[in-house]
């Protein structure tokens, strides 16, 4: 459920037309609905109500502050994988006691600053990583709460790039390994364990292999319980898949939530989730500007003023985002086949290869649907094209909440060095 629908035939998020707003911002951009944000925060919290749990955003999937600031007020705590993502949470008012910190590489200085702020755990991914963390925890005289990420050799059957859980995966350590891990993190100075942490991959549209995941974690909480250790919390990460085109059913949160108490019933755990595309995927959307229709033999490509550098999805993962025209077409306006491209210098700069659609004008507005997650968070100044700015929506009011950089400030942080100086 999101708040894109067409008014009298123009596109609006929530009470705005986005044509408008694409008038005075400009395109390429993006553009999220507070309403959607809200919405989806809540339908999870309310699935999971009277169950123990911590709603900890992933922040990797829309870091803007502006985002981090509106799923705060809704209680949200936060999923970091570098201490940049954690100084963000916090000044958008994230408590760190909501805050857990993932990633297979942080470094000393991450942990000592995830330290400092006491946040609520660290999920640790190797040995190595472990000893680092106890060590750095014991000479600052602070302690270190932590659930070890199992990898439980399940495949969650998205696209590979995004597969997380399988055996020979960088992610987790090897199930095999876990127990020797946690008996090891027992005896460690600095180390409090606090539970076990799973996370098997992203855009998983089946919970069949997210419970057998979570039915090996849960086995593996009993006997490291039995052991002796503290399992007072299971993280089970994030991965909940979002519908991108119709027909998608990808499994509802309250589906998923029973799933969640039925494996860890009678456990008495707090159940940490890690949700980032379900909260914000359909919660934005990216506006571009059809620039030219070039004609090959075989084929129509509609160029347009956004690229792979803006969206990175279709060329990393050849993944699928339905593209609307602003100005919603006649029920009976001609339909073309496109190939539709951004002007980079590469053929992976492709957003759709025969897409039928309504035929589209030069100067044509259209949006990226189910852009709000991995699409911002992901974009880059590739061939000199400033960062792609961001919109919030509220109701009838949107503001900027990441400007446009211009080109002087993009130069800025480069300088050519002394010797390559013109003298003359
Ligand atoms: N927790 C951990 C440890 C993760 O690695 C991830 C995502 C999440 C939570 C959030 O997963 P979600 O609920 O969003 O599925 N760029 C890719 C997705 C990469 C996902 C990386 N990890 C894409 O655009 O599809």
């Amino acid at each position: 459920m999101h708040h894109f629908d067409y008014r009298d035939g123009r596109l609006h998020c929530e009470d705005v037309d986005l044509a408008k707003l694409a008038d005075a911002v400009g395109t390429p951009c993006y553009v999220y609905s507070t309403a959607t944000l809200q919405r989806h925060a809540r339908v999870i919290a309310s699935a999971f109500e009277g169950q123990d749990c911590l709603i900890a955003y992933s922040v990797k999937a829309n870091s803007n502050l502006a985002v981090l600031a509106t799923l705060a007020a809704e209680g949200c705590g936060a999923d970091v994988v570098s201490s940049g993502e954690m100084q963000r949470a916090l000044r958008a008012g994230i408590p760190a006691s909501k805050i857990v910190f993932s990633g297979v590489g942080k470094t000393a200085r991450e942990m000592e600053l995830g330290l400092r702020e006491g946040i609520h755990q660290f999920n640790v991914e190797s040995a190595a990583e472990l000893r680092l963390l106890s060590y750095v925890a014991n000479g600052i005289g602070l302690e270190a709460p932590i659930a070890i990420r199992v990898n439980p050799d399940v495949a969650a059957g998205g696209h590979p790039n995004i597969s997380t859980g399988k055996k020979g995966d960088k992610f987790g350590v090897p199930w095999t390994e876990a127990e020797e891990l946690y008996a090891e993190a027992a005896t460690l100075p600095g180390i409090r364990v606090v539970g076990v942490d799973v996370h098997i991959g992203s855009q998983i549209g089946d919970l069949v292999p997210m419970r057998a995941a979570f039915e090996k974690v849960v086995g593996l909480a009993q006997r490291l319980r039995a052991a002796g250790h503290d399992i007072a919390r299971i993280d089970v990460g994030g991965g909940l898949g979002i519908p991108y085109k119709q027909g998608d059913e990808p499994p509802p949160p309250s589906a998923y939530a029973a799933m969640i108490a039925e494996v860890s019933a009678g456990l008495g755990v707090q159940v940490i989730l890690e949700p980032g595309r379900v909260i914000a995927g359909n919660a934005g959307v990216m506006l571009t500007t059809a620039l030219y229709e070039k004609t090959a033999p075989d084929r129509s490509f509609l160029i347009v003023d956004a690229g792979m550098n803006d969206l990175m999805r279709p060329a990393l993962y050849g993944a699928h985002h339905d593209i609307q025209p602003l100005k919603q077409a006649a029920p009976d306006a001609p339909e073309k086949t496109y190939d539709v491209v951004g002007p980079i210098c590469e053929s992976t700069d492709k957003f759709a290869s025969g897409r039928d659609m309504p035929a589209v004008e030069p100067g044509e507005r259209l949006a990226f649907m189910s852009a709000g997650a991995y699409g911002a968070v992901l974009s880059s100044s590739y061939n000199t094209r400033p960062l792609v700015p961001e919109v919030l929506v509220n109701g009838d009011r949107f503001d900027i909440v990441r400007r446009r950089p211009d080109l002087e400030e993009m130069l800025q942080l480069e300088q050519v060095p002394d010797w390559l100086k013109r003298t003359d």
